[in-house]
């Protein structure tokens, strides 16, 4: 069984103090959300105080980046093992404003992904088509080869702790969500191509779904086989909208 996985990504949002009310007010509504993990990824500025603010918790802390090198001469780089430092469980590797705003390539972020396993940190590889590459019917090939090249490093016996993120670009912070019946079509590609690479394990591999997931539809979503979380950004910014996403389980009715 895969456990649900629901990520909180507050891409370059929230000082210090905010992120820390943000959790003050969140545990709380929290209290019976069982059975799913919960993760939370606030800028680096941010991350020792929400870790410190998670303690106790079961939440997981994630950064939003990392750099594959162990440390040295790369100004403004965040290495591994000061992700460590700070509690991180996750990482998220491979963000489509990553790759289309900073330049990240398969490859490099297949080397992140290999860096973050090295540290017992869970990479969560991001994959996702732009609206022309699906307009043009590319999608297949695209995320095919992204999959193929992102998770090049990752050896087989480590295969369980990778979550792979599914977020179509066009569907990210435009309110535009992909129908379940979408996503759930290039989840099954995703699927099929983990089993192909990892086996059996592959069957295990988390997929999370993301592109403007809001509290009105993640149930669908969820409701998908392959579907087995989301990664929100506006959405998680609140938190009673992130923790309605989070109780997705629980939400009777239309
Ligand atoms: P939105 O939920 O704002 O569309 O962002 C999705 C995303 O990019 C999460 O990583």
């Amino acid at each position: 069984m895969r456990r649900p996985i629901l990520a909180a990504n507050w891409k370059m949002q929230k000082v210090t103090g905010e992120a820390e009310s943000f959790v003050r007010a969140f545990l709380p509504l929290l209290k019976s959300a069982s059975g799913v993990d919960v993760v939370i990824a606030p800028p680096f500025t941010a991350l020792e105080r929400v870790g410190t603010a998670l303690r106790g918790s079961e939440i997981a802390l994630a950064a939003q980046n990392v750099n594959a090198e162990e440390g040295g001469a790369f100004t403004g780089e965040i290495a591994p093992g000061m992700l460590v430092d700070l509690g991180c469980g996750y990482a998220i590797v491979g963000h489509s404003e990553r790759r289309t705003l900073y330049g990240e390539t398969n490859q490099g972020v297949a080397a992140k992904a290999a860096a973050l396993l090295a540290h017992q940190i869970r990479p969560i590889v991001c994959v996702g088509e732009s609206l022309e590459e699906r307009e043009s019917e590319r999608t297949f090939a695209v995320i095919s080869s992204q999959i193929e090249e992102s998770l090049s490093e990752v050896p087989r016996d480590r295969s369980a702790e990778i979550v792979v993120a599914y977020e179509p670009i066009w569907a990210i912070g435009t309110g535009r969500t992909a129908t379940p019946e979408m996503a759930q079509e290039v989840h099954a590609m995703i699927r099929e191509q983990l089993r192909q690479r990892f086996g059996e394990a592959g069957g295990e591999i988390r997929i999370q779904y993301g592109g403007s997931v809001k509290p009105e539809n993640v149930r669908d979503l969820m409701a998908q086989t392959d579907i087995d979380g989301a990664l929100v950004g506006g959405a998680s910014l609140e938190p009673e909208s992130f923790a309605k996403i989070v109780r997705f389980d629980e939400q009777g009715g239309p």
